[in-house]
């Protein structure tokens, strides 16, 4: 057995993980109708050949219909998901790894003319940034309406064989709810932190009634907006308190920044010449006060950094999310001693480039024409220079 902190095992309930590693949740952009049919299946059950512990599907799979797929996100809301979630749930199974998906609704933080064109919806009117949309303030009934489709979407997830969800709550509809920015309600969703997280809790009471107590449930949130007036990180203190208290919660997965502009989302998904593990010791933090399961993802591109934030006992699981698309086999180049031959990830954000700016999958739909026909017959290698 080996003593490498990244390849101990890991008991999240009753769910053994294989090693420390994780893919944290991220759209691929690869749903067809919605669906993760054959290429998004591929795509997670080669990580899960490479060693991954566990991987995290979906990135912001839609639970209802009014959080439109900006970014050609799963649609969790619709029953037929749940044969196709089984089939991919099955063959990362096969492999030794554990999948998990993430479910969210956007709120304002999508475009108007996406999806259905309905209204967006929002606990204000005030319009995010990045998308520009025009939210309708949240009424009764959509709170209502929503609470119940997270619900819905969870109890469809578990249908399918996944190994526990985890909600999304930074820039989304769930921490537009939590900001004092971006709430504006009156009565029991608005007004106080206590209000203002009162929707979080609905959904995990809602979600438990039909999941039960075994399923494992996780938040993903912002620990501090960083941002004038928003949430701070003693805000995000006393929310990982609530969150561990309610006992309603297996695992926190510590988020810093806000995503709302291009320059936030920048500090959240550090790209190149920014500095490595930005928000490390920020998730330690929590980690330490809460005594509680913490994961954590950003920027952590390199094997030795991740070994750093297991043995420090910073964190729990460690994301090597973009590290992974770039290389899939990283776990299995650690345990053969092969650590020098990872292909690594240099952050320059094409993959988040394609799917925010060009609607595109994060990858070449169609493979690039065969190298071999350019080369020499006498080179075994193809040539460096790309021919198309
Ligand atoms: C293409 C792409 C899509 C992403 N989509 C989501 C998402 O939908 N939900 C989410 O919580 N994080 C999303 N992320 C963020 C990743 O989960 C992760 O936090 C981020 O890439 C930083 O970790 P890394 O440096 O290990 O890549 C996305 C990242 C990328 C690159």
């Amino acid at each position: 057995m080996s003593n490498d902190p990244l390849l101990q095992p890991y008991q999240l309930k009753h769910l053994t993980l294989r090693n420390r590693i994780i893919m944290t949740s991220h759209e691929p952009a690869y749903p067809e109708d919605g669906m993760p049919k054959g290429r998004y299946r591929a795509y997670h059950v080669e990580r899960a050949k490479g060693g991954v512990a566990m991987t995290m599907t979906a990135g912001s799979a839609a639970v209802s219909k009014d959080s439109p797929p900006v970014f050609n996100n799963l649609l969790v809301y619709k029953d037929e998901v749940v044969p196709w979630m089984k089939d991919l749930t099955d063959a990362v199974h096969e492999q030794g790894a554990a999948i998990m998906i993430q479910l969210t609704h956007l709120g304002r933080r999508t475009r108007w003319d996406k999806g259905h064109w309905l209204p967006v919806v929002s606990p204000s009117h005030h319009r995010e940034a990045a998308h520009r949309a025009f939210p309708k303030k949240m009424e009764d009934w959509d709170i209502e309406r929503i609470i119940k489709d997270y619900a819905d979407a969870a109890e469809r997830m578990k249908a399918g064989g996944m190994d526990g969800i985890e909600l999304q709550a930074y820039g989304h509809l769930m921490d537009q709810f939590w900001s004092p920015l971006t709430n504006e309600l009156e009565g029991p969703y608005g007004g106080s932190l206590d209000n203002r997280l009162k929707f979080t809790f609905d959904v995990l009471t809602e979600i438990r009634k039909r999941v039960g107590t075994d399923f494992i449930v996780g938040v993903r949130y912002t620990g501090d907006e960083m941002l004038e007036q928003g949430l701070s990180a003693a805000d995000g203190m006393t929310i990982s308190h609530r969150l561990k208290d309610s006992g309603m919660v297996d695992f926190l997965n510590v988020v810093r920044g806000h995503i709302d502009t291009d320059a936030g989302l920048t500090d959240v998904i550090p790209i190149q010449g920014m500095t490595n593990n930005p928000h490390l010791d920020f998730a330690g933090d929590i980690r330490a006060a809460t005594n509680f399961p913490v994961f954590h993802a950003a920027k952590i591109p390199d094997v030795a950094t991740a070994r750093h934030a297991i043995a420090s006992g910073k964190v729990d699981l460690i994301g090597m999310t973009r590290a992974h698309m770039t290389d899939p086999h990283i776990i299995k180049k650690i345990i053969e001693k092969r650590e020098d031959e990872i292909r690594p990830c240099v952050g320059a954000n094409y993959c988040l480039d394609r799917i925010y700016q060009a609607d595109q999958p994060i990858a070449f739909t169609t493979r690039p024409p065969a190298v071999k026909k350019a080369c020499p017959t006498k080179l075994r290698k193809p040539p460096l220079v790309k021919k198309w």
